[in-house]
C-alpha cells in the first residue's frame, strides 16, 4: 500500500474528516501519480458522504487514466467536491476557487470542475457567476464525468445535475483516498426524503434510495480481506435503510419486511463477516432509530456502541417549525431506550442555535437537553438560512447575529464541560481499542479508539503490535477529546 499521508499522521487525517464536517477541506492522495497520463486533484468539502464520493469520482477519472496528484498547480483537472449546507461552507469554495485562478491563467489547458451539492444547488448559474469553473456535476451524475471533461476539453462548459432515484454507484468500487488501511467508509443510502425545514440536502442529494445490500456487504468483506478492521456504513438517515432485492414483489397480502432488508437486518449481515471487522454508522435520526438496532447492537461486540443522534433543538415548538417530526420528551425517550439497551453507548449530537423565532426560553430547553443526554461529543452550529428550503420560504431568519453567537457560547462552553466529566469519567476503565496508526505527538505512541468512538493515545512498549490489531488498554488520564492510558 503506497505510504500516504494518513499512513504517517492518521490522526491528523482524523482531524481533518472532523473539520471537514464543519465545512474545511482535505485534498486527498491515491497511489503513484506517475502511472497515469494525466492529474487530477480534488478537495472535499462537507459531510463524511462527499468525501466518499469523491472516491467513486477518483474510481471512474482512474479508468480514464487519470491520477491523483496533492498538488493542484501539476493538475490537468482540478475538482472541488461541495457543500451546501451552511452559508460560510458555499463562501469557503467560493474563496478557494479564486486561489485556483492565478494557477489556470498561466495553464490555460486546465480544466476546473465543481461537484456536489453547490453544483447541484447552482447548477448553470455556476457558469455566470464563476467564469473560472469548466464543468458543474451534480452528487447523481458522477458516470457522465468522461463525457463532460471530453466536451470541456473540447473548449465547451458542461453541466450535468439531473438528479436519479435510482443511482447509488452500486458496482463501482471507490478508490480510497488517503486511506490509513485500517478505517473505512461505506455508503449504504443516497439522498433524502425528511425535510427538516432548515435543511438543503434533500435539494441538492434528492430522493432517498438504498444500495443494493449485497453489494454493500461484499464491499465490506473485500474491505476486510484487504486487511481493514472497521467499516462505517454511512447514510442521511440510515434507519429508514431499506433494499428490495430486484424480482421480489411487494404486494399487499404479504408482509414486505419479511421481503426486503431492513438496517437492523444489514448491520447485522455486516457484522457476521467477522467479530474482527468493526462496525459503525452515520447518521440515525431520533424519529427512525428502532429497538431492533438497538438490540442488534446489543447483540455483536463488533458493532460499536456510539450513536451520532442528532437534536437539534430541546425545545418541541422549534422542533416542529423545523419539521423534525418528534418532540422533546420523544428524544428524551429515545436517549433513555439507548441507554436501557446499551448501557455503555457513546452518544453524540447536532444542534442549531438561533433557528427562526427562538426564543431566549427556547434556547434555554436546548442547555437543558444537553444537560439530560449527557452527550459525549456535540457539533454545533448557529443556523443559517439556506435559499429554496422550507424555512426560507415560510419563517424570516430574524434571530440577531449576535444573539445567535452568545447562545451558541453557551451551547460550546456546556458541551465542553460535559465532554471534559465523559472523558474523565472513563479513567480507571479498560477498553478495547482498534489501533489505527502512531499518535500525532510521538511514534513511541499508539492511536486507536474504542468502541464509544473516543480517542485512545497509549505507549507501544515494544509489544509486537501493528495497526489493525487489538489492544486492551487501562485509561489513566483524558482531556475532554482524548484518553490515555497503558496496555494491560
Ligand atoms: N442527515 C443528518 C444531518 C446532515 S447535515 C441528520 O438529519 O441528522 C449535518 C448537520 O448540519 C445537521 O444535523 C444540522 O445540525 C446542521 N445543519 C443543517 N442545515 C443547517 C443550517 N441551515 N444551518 C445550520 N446548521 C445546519
Ligand atoms: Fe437534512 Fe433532515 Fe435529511 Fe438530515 S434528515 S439530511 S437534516 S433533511
Ligand atoms: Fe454538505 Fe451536501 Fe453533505 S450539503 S453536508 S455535502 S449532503
Amino acid at each position: 500500500m503506497a505510504e500516504t499521508l494518513q499512513n504517517l499522521h492518521p490522526e491528523l487525517y482524523k482531524k481533518d474528516i472532523e473539520e471537514a464536517r464543519q465545512g474545511e477541506a482535505y485534498a486527498p492522495f491515491a497511489g503513484d501519480p506517475n502511472e497515469f497520463s494525466k492529474k487530477f486533484y480534488i478537495e472535499s468539502y462537507g459531510c463524511q458522504m462527499n468525501f466518499s464520493d469523491s472516491e467513486i469520482v477518483a474510481s471512474i477519472l482512474h479508468e480514464e487514466g487519470f491520477g491523483a496528484t496533492r498538488n493542484f498547480e501539476d493538475a490537468d483537472l482540478v475538482l472541488l467536491n461541495t457543500c451546501s449546507i451552511r452559508e460560510k461552507a458555499e463562501q469557503t469554495v467560493r474563496n478557494r476557487l479564486q486561489s485556483f485562478r492565478k494557477v489556470k491563467e498561466s495553464k490555460p489547458g486546465m480544466l476546473i470542475g465543481v461537484l456536489g451539492c453547490m453544483a447541484e444547488r447552482l447548477k448553470a448559474k455556476f457558469l455566470e457567476e464563476e467564469k473560472l469553473v469548466d464543468i458543474v456535476v451534480g452528487p447523481d451524475a458522477y458516470r457522465s464525468l468522461p463525457g463532460l471533461i471530453n466536451e470541456a476539453e473540447g473548449g465547451q462548459k458542461s453541466v450535468n445535475v439531473l438528479l436519479s432515484r435510482e443511482e447509488t454507484y452500486a458496482d463501482i468500487s471507490p478508490v480510497r483516498l488517503d486511506s490509513n488501511g485500517v478505517t473505512a467508509f461505506v455508503s449504504i443510502m443516497r439522498g433524502c426524503n425528511n425535510m427538516c425545514s432548515f435543511c438543503v440536502v434533500p435539494f441538492t442529494r434528492g430522493r432517498e434510495r438504498s444500495r443494493d445490500a449485497a453489494s454493500i456487504v461484499n464491499e465490506c468483506r473485500n474491505l476486510f480481506e484487504q486487511g481493514y478492521r472497521e467499516v462505517t456504513l454511512l447514510g442521511q438517515n440510515v434507519d429508514s435503510y431499506y433494499f428490495v432485492p430486484s424480482g421480489v414483489q411487494i404486494d399487499a397480502n404479504t408482509d414486505a419486511l419479511q421481503q426486503g432488508v431492513t438496517f437492523a437486518q444489514l448491520l447485522e449481515q455486516v457484522a457476521l463477516i467477522s467479530p474482527l471487522l468493526r462496525v459503525r454508522f452515520s447518521t440515525s435520526h431520533p424519529k427512525d432509530i428502532t429497538d431492533d438496532v438497538l438490540h442488534t447492537m446489543a447483540k455483536y461486540n463488533n458493532i460499536c456502541n456510539y450513536i451520532h443522534l442528532p437534536v437539534q433543538s430541546g425545545n418541541t415548538r422549534v422542533l416542529q417549525l423545523m419539521n423534525r417530526t418528534y418532540t422533546r420528551e420523544w428524544y428524551l425517550a429515545k436517549v433513555k431506550r439507548i441507554r436501557e439497551i446499551i448501557p455503555d453507548c457513546g452518544l453524540s449530537t447536532d444542534v442549531i442555535t438561533g433557528f427562526c423565532t427562538e426564543t431566549e426560553e427556547e434556547h434555554q430547553d436546548t442547555l437543558s437537553v444537553m444537560e439530560l443526554s449527557r452527550f459525549d461529543m456535540a457539533y454545533m452550529f448557529a443556523y443559517s438560512e439556506r435559499p429554496g428550503t422550507l424555512a426560507a420560504r415560510r419563517f424570516a431568519d430574524d434571530i440577531p447575529e449576535d444573539v445567535k453567537k452568545r447562545r451558541l457560547t453557551e451551547i460550546i462552553n456546556l458541551q465542553n464541560s460535559h465532554s471534559r466529566d465523559s472523558y474523565r469519567a472513563d479513567i480507571g476503565k479498560t477498553f478495547e481499542v482498534l489501533i489505527e496508526g502512531d499518535s500525532k505527538r510521538s511514534d513511541k505512541d499508539w492511536y486507536g479508539r474504542n468502541s464509544q468512538n473516543k480517542v485512545v493515545v497509549f505507549a507501544k512498549n515494544d509489544r509486537p503490535l501493528q495497526k489493525g490489531d487489538y489492544a486492551m488498554v487501562r485509561i489513566n488520564d483524558a482531556t475532554s477529546a482524548t484518553l490515555m492510558g497503558e496496555m494491560v
